[in-house]
């Protein structure tokens, strides 16, 4: 009897998570940009390029599981990493693989809506979303001091310049300062 109750809890619990992964990815695929993680080699690329400097503090909208986040902390040595993402599943991995990593410094990762983002001390944002997020994250983009600069995997602000697009080996890069944004 006892190895009944036993099994019914287990396949209560495995039946519980799959439903909330089920459910948390739509809900991430209805607000925003489905979870596709940018590659290190191309974010070692991209903060090459830029190129990303020690010291300074870097912030992911929709953060997945924390790519940017991690490469910017461990390799550039970042003074804070900040991510946001509405998938809680993801802001938890996160919060793990800085610690199976050993990584300097303790991530600071938000489970909410970008759209609720502070981004007042950031120098360099990164953005891997789609097209029509990017038009919806504007309002937020505007909020970033006036030297800060914005990286975005592969996608562009429509109708907003970017300041330079470098092909890199494993992906695009567009780069907007905040100029891009007051031109508009
Ligand atoms: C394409 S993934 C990018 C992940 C990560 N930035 C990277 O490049 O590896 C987009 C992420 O945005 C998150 N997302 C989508 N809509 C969101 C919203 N409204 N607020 C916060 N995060 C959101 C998804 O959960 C997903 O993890």
């Amino acid at each position: 009897m006892n190895i009944w109750i036993g099994i019914l809890i287990i396949v209560a619990v495995i039946l519980t998570a799959f439903s909330y992964a089920i459910a948390t990815f739509f809900l991430t695929i209805m607000s925003g940009a489905p979870f596709v993680a940018t590659r290190k080699k191309l974010i070692r690329e991209m903060f090459d390029a830029l190129p990303l400097e020690q010291g300074q503090v870097v912030a992911d909208l929709g953060s997945g599981a924390g790519d940017f986040l991690l490469v910017a902390a461990k390799e550039y040595n970042a003074t804070r990493v900040i991510g946001y993402d509405i998938n809680p599943i993801l802001t938890h991995w996160t919060r793990l693989r800085f610690k199976l990593h050993k990584a300097p410094i303790t991530p600071e990762i938000h489970t909410c809506s970008f759209m609720k983002a502070d981004l007042s001390d950031v120098d360099v944002l990164c953005l891997y979303l789609l097209t029509e997020t990017m038009e919806k994250i504007r309002p937020i983009v505007r909020t970033l001091p006036e030297h800060a600069i914005v990286i975005s995997h592969g996608f562009q602000f429509p109708g907003c310049v970017p300041t330079r697009t470098v092909a890199l080996p494993h992906g695009n890069m567009h780069v907007y300062n905040m100029k891009a944004f007051q031109a508009e």
